[in-house]
């Protein structure tokens, strides 16, 4: 393992998946414990690049009595007009990798709005701000970076600050989705995602990246000036951020 640090980035190299689940599942457990009167506010991406993180939390679940499901669990963002229950949402992803498997109930979930009338929409994202902060705020946040740099579904142009929304997705984040979905036409056009804002506000934000395919967006977020046209680049201004790397995704 080895660290340095861009910005106020902690940037730490490992092997493979498998330490990085070990690292941040440690470092999730530690909070769990650790917690006071309040409980533990997780901030959880789906896609492929957390899937060891979960199993190992699962594992600590059953093997080290690990209380998770005494957490309040934080969606990052979910396809909009996709039939509930359907495999590739983002909600059945997290029930089928952690909520299940580690048995916890669906309520420790706090999930983006999408069941609400289209005219409803922006009240049932400020409701979603709202349950956050009742919960005490995203103690950790887990991120995967997009391929365009997208942090959650903020697509590059996101502003800063930006809250809860609904947004359109990138052609190229549909591409890539599309291994989910079959086909490119059958992936929604709109989703809801925590807004940047609301990802940077968590206290600790980790972030993770796997492969070659990720070689390029890590470099350009390590190297880039911070700024919406690279979401992922606002990484480097939070006072408590670390990215996870292997070396094909490391661009040294
Ligand atoms: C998923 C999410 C996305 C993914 C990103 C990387 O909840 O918000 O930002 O984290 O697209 O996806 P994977 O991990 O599948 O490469």
């Amino acid at each position: 393992m080895r660290r340095s640090i861009a910005g106020r980035l902690e940037v730490v190299l490992v092997e493979d998946a498998v330490p990085a689940a070990r690292i941040l599942a440690r470092e999730i457990a530690e909070l769990v414990r650790g917690r006071g009167e309040r409980t533990v506010v997780l901030g959880l991406a789906a896609g492929r690049t957390p899937v060891p993180l979960y199993r190992e939390l699962v594992r600590m679940r059953h093997e080290e009595g690990l209380a998770l499901d005494e957490a309040t669990l934080v969606q990052l963002d979910e396809y909009l007009e996709l039939p509930a229950g359907h495999p590739a949402s983002f909600s059945s992803f997290l029930r089928r990798e952690l909520l299940e498997p580690a048995g916890i109930p669906a309520e420790r979930l706090i999930a983006p709005p999408c069941d609400a009338a289209e005219g409803e929409r922006e009240l049932a994202c400020a409701a979603i701000e709202h349950a956050i902060r009742a919960a005490g705020g995203i103690d950790l946040q887990i991120l995967g970076i997009g391929l365009n740099g997208h942090l959650g579904f903020n697509e590059p142009g996101s502003h800063r600050d930006s809250r809860t929304r609904v947004v359109e997705l990138d052609e190229e984040t549909r591409r890539h989705a599309a291994r989910d979905f079959g086909s490119i036409e059958d992936v929604p056009r709109k989703a809801i995602t925590l807004g940047l804002g609301t990802i940077l506000d968590a206290r600790r934000v980790r972030a993770l990246a796997f492969g070659a395919e990720k070689a390029d967006v890590v470099h350009r977020m390590l190297g880039e000036d911070v700024g919406p046209a690279l979401p992922a680049s606002f990484l480097r201004e939070h006072g408590d951020a670390m990215l996870v790397v292997d070396g094909d995704a490391a661009p040294w």
